[in-house]
C-alpha cells in the first residue's frame, strides 16, 4: 500500500510513519510527501530519508481545487492509496476529498468532537480540562469531524504546563498515527 503524506511544518508525525514502516510495524510505503511550505522542516525528513517531495506554492495557482487536480495527478501516478494528513495547515475541497473518498486520514490533538480547530492542545489546557487526547478519523467535508479509527486519552495533570502537555500530546500521536493508519489499511484491503 502506498501513503502520501501532507505535511506544513515540523513532520514529527512524518517521521514517526516512516519510522514505522521501515521497522515493518506499518506494513506500507511512504511513497512521497506533498508540501505547502518550502520552510517546513518536514522536507529535511523527507530528504535524509529519500522521500520524493512535492512542493507547491498554494499562491501561484488559481484557487485550491487548482492544486488540488495536480495533487490527485500526482497521487494517481504514484498509484497512491491513502493520504495521510500530518499537520497539513490546508483545509481540502470537496474536490478533493470525493476524489479518495475514504481514504483521507488526519490526527487531530484532541478527543474529537471537542477542541476541533487549530489550537486544540491549548484551548483544552486554557479551558482547565482534567483530560484531552489524540484522535485519528477519516476525512469528509465537515473540518475535524468523520468517523473515527483510534483515539487516546491523555491526563492533564495539575502540574502541566502547555508545553509539557504538549509534549504528551505529541509523544501520544507518534505512537498512535502508525497504529492506527495499520489498521484503517487492514479495514479496506
Ligand atoms: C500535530 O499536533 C497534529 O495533531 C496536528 O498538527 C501537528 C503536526 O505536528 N494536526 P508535526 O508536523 O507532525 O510535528
Amino acid at each position: 500500500m502506498n501513503l502520501a503524506v501532507f505535511c506544513s511544518g515540523f513532520g514529527s508525525n512524518f517521521q514517526a510513519i516512516l519510522d514505522s514502516a521501515r521497522k515493518k510495524k506499518l506494513r506500507a510505503k511512504v511513497a512521497l510527501m506533498i508540501c505547502d511550505n518550502p520552510k517546513a522542516y518536514a522536507l529535511k525528513r523527507a530528504h535524509q530519508h529519500q522521500v520524493p517531495v512535492f512542493l507547491f506554492n498554494p499562491k501561484l495557482f488559481k484557487n485550491r481545487a487548482s492544486y488540488e487536480k495536480l495533487i490527485v495527478r500526482i497521487l494517481k501516478n504514484q498509484k497512491v492509496d491513502l493520504v495521510v494528513l500530518a499537520g497539513f495547515m490546508r483545509i481540502l475541497t470537496p474536490y478533493f476529498i470525493g476524489a479518495y473518498r475514504n481514504r483521507i486520514l488526519n490526527i487531530h490533538p484532541s478527543l474529537l468532537p471537542r477542541f476541533k480547530g487549530a489550537h486544540a492542545i491549548r484551548d483544552a489546557f486554557n479551558a482547565g480540562e482534567k483530560q484531552t487526547g489524540v484522535t485519528v478519523h477519516v476525512v469528509t467535508k465537515e473540518v475535524d469531524a468523520g468517523p473515527i479509527v483510534l483515539q487516546q486519552k491523555v491526563k492533564i495533570s495539575k502540574r502541566d504546563t502547555l508545553k509539557s502537555l504538549e509534549s504528551k500530546i505529541h509523544r501520544v500521536e507518534h505512537r498512535l498515527y502508525p497504529l492506527a493508519i495499520q489498521r484503517y489499511l487492514r479495514s479496506l484491503s
